[in-house]
């Protein structure tokens, strides 16, 4: 094995993470998709295609470098939404929360002169900078278009199409 227990713990960790946020968002694009939501449902099922290839990203580096990656039991996501505003304040805040994760394993990287792992981790730092620049600028329409119900419709067609712009993006990087 060409990491540390300890590393191989915390990657495991995030394995866990990525595939909650998939199931999250996956819970989402449901509520969506029966509230009538059809753009936003769209965006948050391709967000967890999303989330499902970071976990195998982990899962993958893993078992490449002789660790054993763990397949994590997921706890339930929340099954309903107060509004269409709230699924993305939520998607925000869960992208913080793994970019914090990130940023954590970089710190134990470093001490532990891990540069495998650090090398392996910078496409992630660029990808949740991305992230969260894409919730916050879905969050600002909501700001700027209002809140009445032509808004959010005018919101919600809009997002139909916004994944697989930014999923142009990230092959262009790749
Ligand atoms: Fe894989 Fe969006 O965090």
């Amino acid at each position: 094995m060409r990491i540390s227990t300890e590393m191989t713990k915390a990657i495991n960790d995030q394995i866990s993470y990525e595939a909650s946020s998939a199931n999250a968002y996956i819970a989402i694009g449901s509520w969506c998709e029966r509230t009538g939501y059809d753009g936003s449902a769209s965006f948050f099922f391709e967000q967890a295609a999303e989330e499902n290839g970071h976990m195998l990203k982990f899962l993958h580096y893993l078992n490449g470098v002789g660790a054993e990656a763990i397949i994590p039991a997921i706890e339930k996501p929340p099954s309903s939404f107060e509004s269409l505003e709230s699924t993305f304040q939520f998607g925000l805040k869960g992208e913080q929360t793994v970019t914090k994760a990130i940023y954590d394993l970089v710190e134990m990287t470093e001490k532990e002169k891990d540069r495998s792992t650090y090398s392996f981790l910078q496409w992630f730092i660029i990808e949740q900078i991305e992230e969260e620049t894409l919730f916050q600028t879905i969050l600002q329409k909501f700001d700027l278009l209002g809140k009445d119900k032509l808004a959010i419709y005018q919101i919600d067609q809009s997002l139909a199409s916004v994944r697989s712009k930014v999923t142009d993006k990230q092959i262009n990087r790749q």
